[in-house]
């Protein structure tokens, strides 16, 4: 697929389901070839989590008990949270996408003129970061979204999958095949945002 027809292709698919065709490999190169992302001061501050099967499933039953602590179980099921995140757990695998905070702080001490915009570069650098391995997540005929749940599910996930203290977590991105069809995006006015001078 061309770049042009990826970025038009890609879509937030929250319904999941497996697919037979994807391994640890297939992940691990669009994770490697995301590394060639642009960060400021190339600080590299993302990290990343490969949840799959298990850890997979163990992160959206803790999203699940989270909720219903949080919404009570009829509320879960009556608004749809439940099927929403059914949705998510159908799918092959999550990234939990994080951010090493000591990396911003080394990074503030050493220019210390930019300190106030580090952490808004980071967040930057992680963006692009999660949408280069969202595009090659769709180029492989995969389907993903971009949840948070954190910080609500932060300490959970943090004694479950032994995330070290300096790590901030930012999203999570559970990936699949797509099990429903979107309606059309509306879109703004192109001229509304883009103006030529
Ligand atoms: C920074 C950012 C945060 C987002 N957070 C969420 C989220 O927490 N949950 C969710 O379901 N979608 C989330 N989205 C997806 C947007 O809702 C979605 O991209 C937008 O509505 C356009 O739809 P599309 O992705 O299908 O083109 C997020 C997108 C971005 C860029």
């Amino acid at each position: 697929m061309e770049l042009k027809d990826t970025i038009i292709k890609r879509r937030s698919i929250r319904k999941l389901k497996k697919s037979d065709i994807v391994n640890k490999e297939m992940i691990e190169e669009i994770l490697r070839t995301a590394m060639y992302v642009p960060s400021a001061f190339n600080m590299q501050s993302y990290r990343i989590v490969v949840l799959d099967e298990k850890g997979h499933n163990d992160l959206w039953d803790i999203v699940e008990e989270m909720l219903i602590d949080k919404m009570g179980k009829e509320k879960y099921i009556d608004r749809g949270t439940g099927e929403k995140i059914a949705g998510f757990k159908g799918g092959n695998g999550t990234l939990l996408i994080y951010e090493d905070e000591k990396v911003l702080e080394e990074k503030g001490e050493k220019f210390k003129s930019y300190k106030a915009l580090v952490p808004s570069w980071s967040y930057q650098g992680s963006g692009i970061l999660q949408y280069a391995i969202w595009l090659q997540l769709v180029e492989i005929g995969l389907s993903a979204s971009l949840q948070h749940y954190n910080p609500m599910i932060d300490e959970r996930v943090k004694e479950r999958f032994e995330i070290d203290d300096n790590w901030s977590l930012i999203s999570q991105i559970p990936f699949g095949l797509s099990d429903e069809e979107l309606e059309p995006r509306e879109f703004l006015p192109f001229d509304k945002i883009v103006r030529f001078e």
